[in-house]
């Protein structure tokens, strides 16, 4: 599909709807072959204007807290599966009207709560399956002393009354081998408890819609699965990158190119801290479209904020970079806009999407209002 950035503001998140909607009829296509749930987890996508689209395609989404859960609700009219890290007293008896289950990360928690759990909601323990491979620490919740997830010698041989499902979350743009190792530590662990359960959720991190990931070994693994624990009723997997993987882009301007050392640096109207945090949280280096690795002219892309490390490494161009040219880094859409702040009080970029109908649609821009209203 060929965008036309000139109708476009800059600077711009922009969804491809076509591309969006090839991973989600891949996730369908698990869904079916492998009897599971997939449900979007909103802390890595939430562009709900493509809530109704999503719901065509998966099964729901889950929610870290009452805005997402609220969110979940209101703009996909479903009940989101709720899992906060610890709860928020006061947004307790809300958060019940947006959910269908709640999960909760360890056994104080659900013991402070479950009194209080409407009837009709289902609820889970968050455990720790002992096992993960992600390298950043930062990503890792299986690192030593996590908070994340109840330790196995924690649990007696029987569930707490009440409970109905467990759920862990240890895979990070991980593919299904992974998942298998991680599924081994778990039955290992968890088989008598995971024989007391009605749904299981093995959390997010699943790259399924990433290329190469092996579709057809994610789905023989979930089938075993399924075929170990008839007793388990509904198998959940919540993936929030794989929604958004590849689906679009931040289309930035150069606004000035400055040159103290060696290299010169394109001045963007984005800031890498502000817009495109995990580059330096990661910390990785974004693709940006149609340049070529072997250019000669070499340039830093730097944000536009005051902080000193707002940059993120050098790309090569095969032509010299001009002011008001547009730099457009790739695969933006998933952990970007959910992350934004308006630190120094930059402008967070527009959100549109480019329709199946090859149309641009402005979505929603920020200004002045935004900043204030976030601060007093
Ligand atoms: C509990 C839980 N579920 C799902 C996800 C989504 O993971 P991903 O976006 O990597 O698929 C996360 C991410 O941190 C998570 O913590």
């Amino acid at each position: 599909m060929k965008i036309n950035w000139r109708e476009i503001p800059s600077p711009c998140y922009v969804l491809e709807e076509e591309r969006l909607i090839k991973n989600l009829q891949l996730m369908k296509y698990v869904q079916e072959s492998a009897s599971v749930d997939i449900i979007c987890a909103l802390k890595g996508y939430s562009l709900h204007a493509t809530f109704p689209t999503l719901l065509q395609y998966l099964h729901g989404a889950t929610a870290s807290s009452l805005h997402e859960a609220r969110l979940v609700y209101e703009k996909m009219g479903v009940k989101a599966h709720t899992y906060c890290a610890v709860y928020v007293p006061q947004d307790f008896d809300e958060i019940q009207n947006y959910s269908s289950h709640l999960t909760f990360n360890s056994l104080s928690e659900y013991n402070r709560w479950k009194d209080k759990v409407a009837e009709g909601i289902s609820c889970g323990l968050r455990v720790n399956p002992g096992y993960s491979e992600v390298g950043t620490e930062l990503y890792n919740p299986c690192a030593p002393n996590s908070r994340l997830g109840i330790a196995r010698n924690l649990i007696g041989d029987t569930l707490p009354e009440g409970i109905e499902g467990l759920h862990f979350h240890a895979l990070c743009e991980n593919n299904s081998y992974t998942l298998e190792r991680v599924l081994l530590s778990f039955m290992g662990l968890y088989d008598d408890l995971l024989k007391q359960v009605k749904w299981v959720n093995f959390g997010g991190g699943h790259l399924m819609t990433k290329e190469g990931y092996d579709i057809e070994h994610l789905i023989k693994i979930l089938r075993q699965f399924r075929l170990q624990y008839p007793n388990i009723e509904q198998v959940i997997l919540e993936p929030g990158s794989a929604v958004g993987w590849q689906t679009g882009y931040l289309m930035s301007t150069i606004l000035d190119i400055v040159q103290n050392d060696k290299l010169p640096i394109a001045m963007l109207d984005v800031s890498f801290t502000c817009h495109m945090p995990d580059c330096l949280e990661m910390p990785y280096q974004p693709k940006i479209l149609n340049i070529s690795e072997h250019g000669k002219y070499e340039y830093y892309m730097g944000g536009l904020s005051c902080l000193a490390g707002d940059y993120m490494g050098t790309w090569k161009f095969e032509q010299p970079l001009n002011i008001g040219d547009k730099v457009i880094f790739d695969d933006m859409i998933h952990y970007t806009m959910v992350k934004t702040s308006t630190f120094n009080g930059i402008n967070l970029p527009s959100i549109g999407i480019w329709s199946l109908t090859q149309k641009f649609q402005l979505l929603n821009s920020y200004g002045y209002e935004d900043y204030a209203s976030r601060l007093s």
